[in-house]
């Protein structure tokens, strides 16, 4: 199909700072792919708060690249057209792409680099493999990678403790953990607390209760991985629930945060907290693509927009309170 020269809806921003009353609706040209790019019809794009947080000059001037900016990174759809340089796929094709930096997610076409995308297979919609990437990356990584957790259930025992589990990284860490040998405690909002026990957490903690303040274990574990994805939690709360080797792995990281990171090193402390921002990789989108194929791995979906009311999912990531994941569905 030559799309050359047609017009396509899309959304975007035009600078820093005016939280979803700063998106635009706007026809602009469909983007054509490079040699080694996919366009592709975007069925579904997932919103993270690192895209409002961009929005609101978290990276800047780094990103965006350029005003005007399409937002996004997180996509799923269909190939509609490759460069002549892709060799894994063509037109018809069902994919999940991360866009990065360069975004273009709120928009009907997009156009990613066959090196960022992974096939989608039938069982996975369009939806659960948007919401995948980032989100679904950084629950991995923080808990294989930097928590050196094994997904197996042959490994020694492991606590771990997940805040905001009602949250999109948050309700997949929970779901990774318990595919190890691990006791899973979880912190949530009072209404999420049986939702996160249903995703395989084994105690629940509500975050406005005393214990759940002070991350108590109600059957007194002390954590050895902590995936951190709540903010305003200091060190002085965590270092007593740790075991005398554990680790906080803090995504939503503080100046406070990088200073105790210092004076852990410096002291030669056991106790550790790992500051951690998340690049997806196509190999774990496509790991987290077969754990949900195998029924292992489910996203829940706190609401879904059509591209005509973006600014709605916008606002919705943005007020902090979304259960799982925010999907616009161009
Ligand atoms: N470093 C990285 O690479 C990386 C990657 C992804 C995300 N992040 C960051 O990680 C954070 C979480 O991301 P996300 O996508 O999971 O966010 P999210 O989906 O917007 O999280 C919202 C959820 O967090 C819950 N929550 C808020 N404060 C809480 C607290 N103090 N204790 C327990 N639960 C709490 C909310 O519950 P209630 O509605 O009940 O309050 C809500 O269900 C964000 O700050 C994001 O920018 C970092």
């Amino acid at each position: 199909m030559n799309l050359a020269g047609k017009l396509m809806q899309a959304v975007w921003y035009t600078r820093y700072g005016g939280g979803s009353a700063g998106l635009k609706h706007v026809e602009i040209a469909i983007p054509a792919p490079g040699n080694d790019e996919i366009l592709m019809k975007v069925e579904a794009a997932s919103i993270n708060p690192i895209d409002w947080k961009i929005q609101g000059g978290l990276a800047r001037p780094i990103l965006p690249r350029k005003f005007p900016f399409v937002p996004v990174g997180d996509v799923a759809g269909e190939v509609v057209e490759v460069g002549v340089g892709v060799k894994n796929f063509k037109a018809g094709d069902k994919i999940i792409s991360t866009l990065g930096g360069a975004g273009g997610g709120l928009a009907e076409y997009a156009v990613a680099k066959e090196s960022s995308t992974v096939p989608r297979p039938e069982e996975v919609s369009a939806a659960e493999g948007a919401s995948l990437v980032i989100a679904g990356c950084t629950a991995l990584h923080s808990l294989t990678v930097t928590g050196g957790l094994k997904l197996e259930k042959t490994e020694p025992r492991t606590n771990v403790l997940v805040t905001a589990a009602s949250g999109g990284v948050g309700h997949y860490a929970v779901q990774l953990a318990k595919l190890g040998n691990t006791h899973v405690t979880a912190t949530c909002g009072a209404r999420n607390v049986e939702l996160v026990k249903s995703l395989g957490a084994d105690e629940v903690l509500d975050y406005k209760s005393p214990e759940g303040a002070a991350l108590k274990s109600p059957s007194g574990q002390k954590y050895d991985v902590v995936v951190h994805c709540a903010t305003g939690i200091p060190w002085s709360t965590f270092e007593p629930n740790l075991t005398p080797t554990g680790k906080v792995i803090d995504i939503t990281p503080s100046g406070a945060a990088f200073w105790t990171y210092a004076v852990n090193k410096l002291t030669f402390s056991k106790k550790q907290l790992h500051p951690l921002l998340v690049t997806p990789k196509p190999e774990q989108i496509g790991f987290l693509v077969k754990l949900v194929k195998e029924g292992k791995l489910k996203t829940i979906i706190d609401s879904k927009y059509p591209l005509g009311r973006a600014e709605e999912a916008w606002a919705k990531s943005s007020e902090g309170h979304a259960t799982g994941k925010v999907v616009v569905e161009p």
